[in-house]
C-alpha cells in the first residue's frame, strides 16, 4: 500500500467519524426540534448530507481499495521489471564475456597465422637455397668434378700399350702417376660432347676396390680419360709366367668376380662388361698369400657406347650369334679367363676337353665347366661364384 492510498483511507475515516458525530448531534436535535418545522427541514437536510457523506466515504474507500490494488500491481510489475532488468544485465555480462573470449581467440589465431606465414617464408628461403645447391652440385657433377683441363696433364713416358680403341700412356696429374687413355679418333668422332659426358657420368660414380678407378677426362677436343695407373696386366703376367698355381688363380679370380658382381648388381640396370679379357684385368703385386690384387678396367663405357659385337676368344656363344645381352656373357668370359690362367692356353670350344684334362684342381675345374655351359641360364651368377671361391 502506498502513501497516497493510506492518506486517502485516513481522510475517509476522519470524515466518517465527523459524520457519525453530526448524526448524533442531529438525533439529539431531532428530539428537541420536534417542536418546530424549520428544524425538521434542517434535520432532513442534515440526513441527506450525512447520506451523501456516507456515499462519498464509500466511494473514497472503494477508490482507496482500487488504489491499493493498483499499487500492488505496480509493485509487482516493478518487481518483474527489476527481475527482467537483472536478467538482461546478466545476459549483457555474459555476452560481454563471450565477446572478450572471441576477441582473445581472434588475437591468438592472428598470432598463429603470422607464425605460420613466417615459417612458410623460412621454408621457401630454405628450399631456394637447396635448389641453388643442387644446381651447383649438378654443375660440379657435370663439368667440374671430373673434367680435367688438358694442360694439367703432363705426359711422362712412352705408350704403355695399345688396344682396339685407344692407346695408353703414363702421365703426371698433380704429382700423381696416372694412366691416360687416348681414343683412336675414328672410334670416338661420332660421339658428341654431350653423349661422351653422359657416358662418363656413370663411370665417375663407380667405386670398387676391384675396379680400376676412373679419375677424370677431357671432353673438349681430343677425348681422353684418366685412370688409376696399374703396374701390370694379367695379359702381361701370363706372357711371362704362362700359367698360375691354383691358389693364385683363386685370388685373381675372386678379385675379378667381385668386380663383376658389383657391376651386375647396379641399379636400375645391371652393367654388363662385355669385354672381360686378360688385357682388361690389371694387376698389382701383393704379399703372399694374396700375391696379386686384380682390378677390372674398361667397364661401363666402351661397349655401351660402341655396342661392339666383335668376336674374341672370350666371347660367349650367344653374344656372337644374337644380340642377347645378359650378365651371363661376362660369366662365360670369366670361365675362359680362369681356364687360361690354369692352363696358359686359349683354345677354341672343340679343343677344350684337352685343356680340362690338364686341370688337377677338382673344385676349380668344376667351376670352369659350370661357367662355360652353353646355356646362359645354367651358368652360375657372380654371387654363386664368390661363395664357391671363398
Ligand atoms: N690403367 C692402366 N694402368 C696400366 N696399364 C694399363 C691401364 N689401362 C690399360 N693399360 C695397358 O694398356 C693396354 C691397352 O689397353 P686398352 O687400350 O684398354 O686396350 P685393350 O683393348 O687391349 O683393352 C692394356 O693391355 C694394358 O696393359
Ligand atoms: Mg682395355
Amino acid at each position: 500500500m502506498n502513501f497516497f492510498s493510506i492518506a486517502e483511507k485516513l481522510d475517509g475515516q476522519e470524515r466518517l467519524e465527523k459524520v457519525e458525530e453530526a448524526s448524533k448531534k442531529e438525533k439529539r436535535r431531532q428530539g428537541s426540534a420536534e417542536n418546530g418545522t424549520n428544524d425538521a427541514e434542517k434535520i432532513e437536510k442534515e440526513k441527506k448530507r450525512a447520506e451523501d457523506m456516507e456515499k462519498r466515504v464509500d466511494n473514497a474507500e472503494k477508490r482507496a481499495e482500487d488504489a491499493e490494488k493498483r499499487a500492488e500491481d505496480a509493485e509487482k510489475r516493478a518487481e518483474d521489471a527489476e527481475k527482467r532488468a537483472e536478467d538482461a544485465e546478466k545476459r549483457a555480462k555474459d555476452e560481454e564475456k563471450r565477446a572478450g573470449n572471441a576477441e582473445k581467440r581472434a588475437d591468438d589465431a592472428e598470432i598463429r597465422m603470422k607464425d605460420a606465414e613466417q615459417k612458410v617464408e623460412q621454408e621457401m628461403r630454405r628450399s631456394k637455397i637447396a635448389e641453388c645447391k643442387i644446381e651447383q652440385l649438378k654443375q660440379i657433377y657435370n663439368d667440374q668434378y671430373w673434367n680435367i683441363p688438358r694442360e694439367d696433364i703432363i705426359f711422362t713416358g712412352p705408350e704403355i700399350g695399345s688396344g682396339g680403341l685407344a692407346t695408353v700412356s703414363k702421365a703426371d696429374y698433380g704429382g700423381v702417376q696416372i694412366a691416360v687413355k687416348k681414343f683412336h679418333n675414328q672410334n670416338i668422332c661420332h660421339l658428341s660432347e654431350e653423349q661422351f659426358r653422359r657416358e662418363l657420368q656413370l663411370i665417375a660414380s663407380i667405386r670398387h676396390p676391384n675396379l680400376v678407378q676412373f679419375i677424370g677426362a677431357t671432353i673438349h677436343g681430343d677425348k681422353m680419360i684418366f685412370l688409376e695407373l696399374m703396374p701390370t696386366s694379367l695379359k702381361q703376367q701370363l706372357e711371362k709366367e704362362n700359367y698360375f698355381q691354383p691358389n693364385i688363380v683363386k685370388c685373381i679370380s675372386l678379385g675379378i668376380i667381385k668386380a663383376l658382381n658389383y657391376l651386375h648388381r647396379m641399379q636400375p640396370d645391371a652393367i654388363i662388361h662385355r669385354d672381360i679379357s686378360s688385357a682388361n684385368v690389371l694387376l698389382e703385386p701383393m704379399l703372399p698369400p694374396q700375391h696379386w690384387r686384380a682390378k677390372v678396367t674398361d667397364y661401363g663405357f666402351f661397349n655401351s657406347v660402341y655396342q661392339l659385337h666383335i668376336e674374341t676368344a672370350y666371347s660367349a656363344p650367344e653374344a656372337i650369334v644374337s644380340n642377347e645381352q645378359s650378365p651371363k656373357i661376362d660369366i662365360y668370359s670369366f670361365g675362359i679367363l680362369m681356364l687360361q690362367m690354369l692352363t696358359g692356353q686359349l683354345l677354341p670350344l672343340e679343343k677344350r676337353p684337352i685343356l680340362f684334362r690338364q686341370i688337377y684342381h677338382k673344385q676349380l675345374l668344376h667351376l670352369v665347366k659350370k661357367c662355360l655351359r652353353l646355356s646362359s641360364l645354367e651358368r652360375p651368377s657372380a654371387d654363386d661364384i664368390i661363395i664357391e671361391l671363398h
